[in-house]
């Protein structure tokens, strides 16, 4: 398997809240998404929740997965605090090892190596953007 990409960026939540508090545009396209999946989604590379959390807000049954145990502590606090659902992975997406199936997978924000790593893709639809 080839070396991952330079992750140390992630360490810091903080600084990946900061970097990131005014990407929102691309919230609303995949919550629609999520939605109409009518179905359990997976986010790869979920980060601290970004996209994560409104999609469990509309109700919807989400997992997150991460290889970053900074970036996941964070996303599970805050759902946490707000009660949600969410069920968190701390995984490689190159070697997901789940056995459930979901209506939609999807990573944001073009994570280069999930994005261009196959396995998930072929056992549920895939979706990537942005
Ligand atoms: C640019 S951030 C995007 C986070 C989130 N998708 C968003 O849009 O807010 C990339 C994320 O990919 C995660 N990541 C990078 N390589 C990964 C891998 N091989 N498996 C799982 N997660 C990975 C990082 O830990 C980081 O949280």
């Amino acid at each position: 398997m080839k070396p991952l990409e330079d992750l140390a960026v992630y360490d810091d939540a903080d600084f990946y809240d900061q970097e990131f508090a005014a990407r929102t545009h691309d919230i609303p396209f995949f919550l629609g998404q999520a939605v109409r999946a009518d179905g359990p989604v997976l986010e790869v590379a979920c980060g601290t929740g970004r996209i994560t959390l409104p999609i469990a807000r509309a109700g919807v049954e989400i997992t997150g997965l991460d290889i970053m145990p900074s970036m996941l502590a964070r996303a599970r606090q805050r759902a946490e605090d707000e009660r949600l659902p969410v069920e968190w992975l701390e995984q490689d997406c190159r070697d997901i090892r789940s056995d459930r199936r979901f209506a939609l997978v999807f990573s944001a924000t073009r994570c280069s190596t999930c994005t261009t790593w196959t396995p998930w893709s072929r056992s549920s639809p895939r979706l990537e953007a942005c």
